[in-house]
């Protein structure tokens, strides 16, 4: 049984809470989060507070030195009396993943799984009931220890915070490659959830988005070559039928949408291949016409298509196939997730009734 605190303020700060009308992405916070302190070599006890500010000793590790990993996943309740996660377990072996990569202390399943399920029962009214909406859950961990010498913390915070959200991305994605920067090195921290990655990213973000387009395309740190992932979401390409996707390397996120469009494509028939896909091979299967479709795809962007890839040089390579495999694999996903379909891989998980408990005896 849990042995997670309900903070008295919870009733009230549920109570304080209206929605806007148009959730957009990460936008809307719930009023409650979860946090669990790691010291003297252990996790301590979880507490359900209320959605506040964290206080934290200016010279803190993750604000100097970025030791700071983090998930996304979401609790859906569609059509249904109670919230479910996707994978849940997935995320919690990644955040662990990415943990030991930023010498940081792995946390157990339980208390991963306390943190989600507190703070999605405790939110469970807020939670958007149309299909493609979700409670978009950001557990993360922070290192700490206020001192200005290098080294990891030795005191840690695992919080959990939730936004009541819609897809992150709606439409078709215009993609810009970027042949400049990289936002992971050679035995960087590529393949974690850290927000470094997310930092060095966001100057190509800016230089995409003012030129009228929505994702950076990186390529391979190596050699610049290889296609490997968008800013925040993993790509896949129609070709010759056959589904592409580049094989994951040390540089980029194994995501788990990622893995799930894999299985969920070769369930339903489709050829999926990983493997090393140079950019200069991409360009011309679109332009050829071997390739015609392409898809985006990630926890808060499901599966978005791709209408367009381009150089910074205006050279553009429209894909014309638009949003046909990539919607069959969104609505396969989206009715697995939402629980509207059979789920023969056992991807969805019910909150357990012991936090529902929790949130009616808080
Ligand atoms: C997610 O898909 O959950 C992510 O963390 C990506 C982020 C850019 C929203």
């Amino acid at each position: 049984m849990s042995k997670c605190i309900i903070d008295s303020g919870i009733a009230a700060a549920m109570a304080g809470f209206s929605s806007p009308s148009s959730l957009g992405f990460g936008k809307v916070k719930s009023p409650v989060m979860y946090r669990v302190d790691y010291s003297d070599g252990a996790w301590q006890q979880g507490r359900a507070i209320p959605y506040q500010n964290i206080e934290i000793d200016p010279a803190a590790k993750v604000l100097h030195y970025a030791q700071e990993v983090f998930e996304g996943l979401k609790a859906y309740k569609i059509d249904a009396p109670r919230a479910n996660f996707f994978r849940p377990l997935d995320n919690h072996d990644r955040l662990n993943f990415s943990a030991r990569r930023m010498c940081m202390p792995e946390i157990s399943a339980e208390l991963f799984m306390e943190g989600i399920s507190v703070v999605t029962a405790l939110s469970e009214p807020l939670i958007p009931t149309e299909t493609g909406q979700s409670l978009y859950l950001r557990p993360f961990m922070i290192g700490l220890t206020g001192a200005l010498g290098m080294g990891p913390s030795s005191e840690y915070a695992f919080i959990v915070i939730a936004s009541p959200s819609e897809a992150y991305h709606a439409g078709e994605m215009k993609v810009l490659i970027e042949r400049e920067g990289c936002r992971a090195a050679v035995g960087g921290t590529g393949a974690a959830k850290t927000g470094g990655n997310y930092a060095a990213a966001t100057q190509s973000a800016q230089r995409t988005q003012a030129m009228g387009y929505h994702q950076s395309l990186w390529l391979d740190p190596r050699k610049m070559t290889n296609i490997e992932e968008l800013s925040g979401m993993n790509v896949f390409a129609l070709i010759d039928g056959e589904l592409h996707t580049p094989r994951l390397t040390p540089t980029f996120l194994k995501g788990i949408t990622r893995d799930s469009v894999i299985q969920l494509a070769r369930h339903k028939g489709y050829e999926v291949v990983e493997r090393t896909i140079p950019i200069e091979e991409l360009l011309a299967d679109i332009k050829s016409g071997n390739c015609v479709e392409a898809f985006a795809c990630g926890t808060a962007a499901i599966v978005s298509p791709i209408s367009v890839i381009a150089e910074a040089d205006g050279t553009a390579y429209e894909l014309p196939q638009s949003d046909v495999v990539a919607s069959e694999l969104r609505t396969g996903l989206l009715e697995i997730q939402e629980r509207r379909s059979e789920d023969p891989f056992g991807w969805t998980r019910e909150v357990d009734d012991q936090f529902y408990q929790l949130a009616l005896a808080g």
